[in-house]
């Protein structure tokens, strides 16, 4: 049965047993409206407790049943008749409650859960908002602002978090459905609550935070139609009586559901969860990582190794001198610091974290690690070195990860003894936050290296990727691509910041010269003076680029870059519009006007193009992996699927 009653004394027992999530899916829905006909009609049972057997309590709507038309009972109709009912029910919750799992808690008279539960509405992610009561009832059990922020944001809170919100009646000590039953006892001895659905709309208390939240929600949202959704959702949950909100509620979500930008965000959803799932690798065990090296304490070895800690992987680094290694372990631990600051983690978590990194200048440090990730200079030499010596004292089952950008990691791994355990592992900057991790799989490389890459990323929390060795394998290649073709619009006609404010417009979180600015301009132009003297004499190129660092104009760290910054605002630079026109005037070139939308196609026309050729040399396997790539690591707007699926879906756009 997916949803069993049994009775306990006077109260009863109903448990959702729907693996692996207890999805809200239609058997789910029937089978809580027949408990709740049975707890009813039982004259024995005072009080009901629900609530949800394996992993989790139920952790949103079965995303399998949204293609097709939904089958009664619909879950806002499961929900009213939770309203209805004459007993108190106790919500015993304990996993992940989201989206259609917190609803159904909501339904409730009571709530209660397991310290380590996470409770969140995060429909906005899927193009949606909540369509069973969300927006209605959030905002009359919590202050609106917080529950505008949950929706908006669609990001989970703690139990604490939501036991602070009053989101939670209480959170567990001891065994949930024991905690849950005594309150069970107490509340069926009380006078009855009123159902969230039945009661008034609360007053924003704070209307100046109310109204810039509401702004900036919307502007945040970069075209997203979700976000402005949930926004007009929740001022219509205070501004309307609850059941012509509820009503007004299931409209919008109904639409929502049809929307293409919905249905492109369940396709990425789908395509980040597939895409490290490789066939070959089914049967494959992984190395089971205990201890994890991480070779150079800088930006992304810091991010790298306090990633590792975080998920409770005991680690090493090794720096060549011993200033470096205190630099390192310093970035590491303002990580770990900034994580404590932050509540993810607490005192008691941030000792023991910073107890688990070890810190070395020799590699013999590492011998007894199962894993080592290099993340040195970016230099071929220097690398080929690292792993040669790391050759020596590594036992030969462990296996040897580079995070290079571009360099070729066939060639790295060639020139150890043993080749098969070397692979790449890219991370990206911040390497403790964000989720990509391209898994760069040279032809050598022995299954179990390649499985324990990504069981590593699984445990890390990343969404992997498998990319074959190229020069900047998925991502990087392709934005070199498109850079490229931004430097020739810039030659051709457009300023830099024409082509910052066409990317945002696209939905870009920032243009790609800012991101350079970011990034810093020295890196790439040390990549391109290692490369000049193999260079195409006969391919077009860009000084522009080049002449700015020659000016040591090398971003946001000088102050100067493709903008001038003043207290940290970017202002466009009049020194680069001069040299801009005098470059293309240089090289003959009439200057033409490039309009916004012409920007935006020539750049996806780029990016769909070198795709392509990736998919066709093998180097990205499927067109969903560029998607993700995009999408997660280069701020491709999420809500358009990525470059390949709005190549095969153009309406998306609009
Ligand atoms: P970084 O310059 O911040 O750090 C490099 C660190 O390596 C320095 O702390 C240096 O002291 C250390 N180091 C140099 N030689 C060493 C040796 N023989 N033994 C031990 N440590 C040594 O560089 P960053 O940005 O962290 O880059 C490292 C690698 O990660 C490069 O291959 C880069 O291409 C790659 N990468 C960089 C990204 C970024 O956004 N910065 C993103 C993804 C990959």
């Amino acid at each position: 049965m997916v949803v069993n009653v049994e009775t306990k004394g006077d109260l009863a027992v109903v448990t959702i047993n729907n693996p692996p999530v207890n999805a809200a899916s239609h058997a789910v829905r029937a089978g809580l409206m027949a408990a709740i006909a049975d707890t009813e009609s039982s004259g024995a049972v005072r009080a009901v407790v629900l609530r949800a057997d394996g992993r989790t309590f139920t952790a949103g709507a079965d995303v399998r049943e949204f293609d097709s038309l939904l089958q009664e009972p619909h879950l806002p109709d499961v929900i009213l008749a939770l309203e209805d009912v004459t007993k108190p029910w106790i919500a015993a919750l304990h996993g992940t409650v989201l989206g259609g799992g917190l609803e159904i808690a909501l339904g409730c008279s009571h709530r209660i859960a397991q310290p380590g539960t996470k409770l969140g509405l995060p429909e906005v992610t899927l193009g949606l908002i909540p369509g069973a009561g969300g927006t209605v009832r959030l905002p009359r059990l919590i202050d609106p602002v917080a529950a505008l922020n949950m929706v908006v944001s669609g990001k989970p809170v703690s139990a604490e978090k939501a036991l602070e919100l009053g989101l939670i009646d209480d959170i567990a000590d001891g065994d949930l459905t024991r905690c849950a039953c005594a309150m069970a006892q107490k509340a069926a001895d009380a006078p009855s609550r009123i159902p969230l659905g039945r009661r008034g709309a609360p007053a924003v208390q704070d209307t100046l935070q109310w109204e810039a939240l509401k702004s900036k929600s919307i502007a945040r949202a970069r075209g997203a139609h979700a976000p402005a959704a949930a926004v007009l959702a929740i001022q219509r949950a205070l501004d309307l009586p609850a059941t012509e909100a509820l009503k007004s509620e299931r409209n919008a979500f109904m639409s929502l559901k049809s929307d293409p930008q919905s249905a492109a965000l369940r396709y990425i959803f789908f395509a980040e969860r597939s895409a490290s799932k490789l066939p070959e690798l089914d049967s494959v065990k992984p190395r089971s990582i205990s201890s994890l090296g991480v070779i150079g304490g800088g930006t992304m070895g810091a991010g790298i190794a306090a990633a590792c800690l975080l998920s409770g992987i005991p680690v090493t680094l090794v720096e060549r001198d011993d200033a470096a290694r205190t630099a390192g372990q310093d970035r590491v631990m303002g990580i770990l610091t900034d994580s404590l600051n932050r509540g993810l983690i607490d005192q008691n978590k941030h000792e023991a974290l910073s107890a688990n990194l070890t810190t070395a200048i020799t590699y013999d440090a590492l011998a007894k690690t199962d894993l080592v990730i290099e993340a040195v200079f970016e230099d071929m030499a220097l690398k080929t070195h690292v792993f040669q010596a790391l050759d020596g004292v590594v036992r030969p089952e462990s296996i040897l990860a580079s995070n290079t950008s571009y360099l070729d990691i066939q060639a790295i791994a060639n020139q150890t003894r043993h080749p098969e355990r070397v692979i790449g592992l890219h991370f990206f900057s911040p390497a403790h936050i964000m989720k990509l991790l391209e898994v760069v799989i040279p032809s050598h490389a022995a299954a179990s290296a390649i499985s324990s890459g990504f069981a590593l990323a699984k445990r890390l929390g990343k969404i992997a990727v498998p990319a074959g060795v190229c020069d900047g394998f998925i991502g990087n290649r392709i934005m070199s691509a498109y850079r490229r073709e931004c430097d020739y619009m810039i030659e051709d006609g457009a300023l830099p910041w024409d082509i910052d404010r066409a990317m945002r417009s696209f939905g870009f979180p920032m243009g790609l010269f800012e991101m350079q600015d970011l990034a810093g301009l020295d890196i790439g132009w040390a990549r391109r003076k290692n490369r000049a003297v193999t260079r195409d004499s006969t391919e077009r190129y860009v000084h522009i680029a080049d002449k700015l660092c020659e000016a040591g104009r090398f971003g946001r760290k000088t102050n100067k870059g493709w903008y001038e910054y003043n207290d940290g605002k970017a202002t466009p630079s009049g020194w680069v519009q001069d040299l801009v026109l005098s470059e293309s005037a240089r090289k003959g070139i009439t200057r033409g006007l490039i309009t916004d939308e012409e920007i935006n196609q020539r750049i996806l026309s780029t990016i769909q193009t070198e795709a392509q050729a990736l998919l066709a040399e093998g180097i990205a396997r499927r067109p969903e992996d560029v998607d993700v790539v995009m999408v997660n690591g280069y701020g491709f707007p999420r809500w358009l699927g990525g470059p390949m699926y709005l190549h095969a879906h153009p309406l998306t756009a609009n």
